[in-house]
């Protein structure tokens, strides 16, 4: 196969899968990619009355309606980047979207952050109660895997579906966002160095926005290490835009906006960047990374529209 050292133009290939035209603005094409991950989503959970209800039922809480869907929403736009049609990749979106929900779980539990509001309603274990929490969020991983394991789209490429769960795999696990999320308590009380603090971000937040970018790249094997590599460079610098957005907004946000309580990392005495730098400082930090994020992108055309458009948002959102 030729090598493509950068995406061959085709612009919004996956736009134009899900129904949208491919002229039209991200935000016009992302609604159409939100209503088909949900569709997606809904069909990967088993029904609520699947024996044992409780369970089933607190699984569809925590995954059915709700959340902003970023990291699927990079996957489309990753595609798009790709020239790739939006079904090519419903699996990689699906599978990414849970073991996020999963870490939300988790994360909002009493031995963790203990939180009480997540996407604007009562947290699992709250809603449903704390053993059930942890099982939802077991359960979860296990079938963002069977979702990888079994799409069709996805059989009769071995190597390629191996790679999507060496990924997935290493994004979220013990060295990626579960190791964050230990050195994320480790440090509650202490003052990291700067660098500390990003390697902490890039480990329980940014992996797994970096793999939303990676992991459709591997659909496209002909993709040349130039383009990998500046495609890599975005995700590494929107991840951690990412979550330094997310510690400012615990300080400022609008609690009704972002459908959680705010206030967490104070009250738990984490290690953030606005406590380390002020609030202003961590604007311009946060500023600095989007920009590098934006830049990664230079050298590509209207084709990475949908990838510029989110690096913006993730700097911008009040949500
Ligand atoms: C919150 O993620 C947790 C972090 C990793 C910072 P999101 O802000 O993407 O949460 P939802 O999916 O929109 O609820
Ligand atoms: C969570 O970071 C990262 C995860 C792996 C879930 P936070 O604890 O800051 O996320 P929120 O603010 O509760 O959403
Ligand atoms: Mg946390
Ligand atoms: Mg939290
Ligand atoms: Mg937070």
């Amino acid at each position: 196969m030729k090598e493509a050292s950068l995406p061959a133009s085709g612009h919004g290939a996956a736009g134009q899968a899900s129904g949208d035209s491919s002229a039209s603005a991200f935000p016009v094409r992302m609604a159409g990619y939100r209503e088909r991950l949900e569709r997606a989503l809904e069909s990967s959970l088993a029904p609520a009355t699947t024996h044992p209800a409780r369970l089933h039922t607190a699984i569809r809480y925590a995954v059915l309606g709700g959340g902003k869907r970023l990291r699927p929403l990079l996957v489309y736009a990753t595609a798009e980047w790709l020239g790739l049609p939006a079904e090519r990749v419903d699996a990689i979106a699906v599978a990414v979207e849970l073991v996020h929900a999963y870490s939300l779980v988790h994360d909002d539990l009493p031995a963790m952050d203990d939180d009480d509001l997540r996407r604007g309603r009562a947290t699992v274990h709250l809603a449903f109660d704390e053993a059930t929490a942890i099982l939802v969020g077991d359960a979860l991983q296990a079938l963002a895997y069977r979702v990888l394991a079994a799409d069709a789209a996805l059989v009769g490429q071995p190597e390629v579906q191996q790679q999507l769960i060496l990924d997935l795999a290493g994004a979220s696990g013990s060295e990626g966002m579960v190791g964050g999320q230990m050195i994320d308590i480790a440090s509650s009380h202490l003052r990291l160095a700067p660098s500390q603090l990003e390697d902490l971000h890039a480990r329980k937040t940014g992996r797994l926005l970096h793999a939303a970018v990676i992991m459709p790249c591997r659909l496209r094997p002909d993709l040349g290490g130039e383009g990998l590599a500046l495609i890599d460079r975005f995700g590494r610098a929107l991840g951690l835009a990412f979550q330094m957005a997310d510690d400012l907004l615990d300080v400022d946000g609008r609690p009704e906006v972002l459908g959680k309580s705010g206030g967490s990392d104070a009250r738990n005495h984490k290690a953030t960047l606005p406590v380390l730098l002020g609030v202003e400082g961590a604007r311009r930090r946060l500023e600095d990374v989007r920009r590098d994020a934006h830049d990664a992108l230079a050298r590509f055309g209207a084709e990475a529209d949908g990838l510029r458009w989110i690096s913006g948002w993730v700097a911008s959102r009040d949500r």
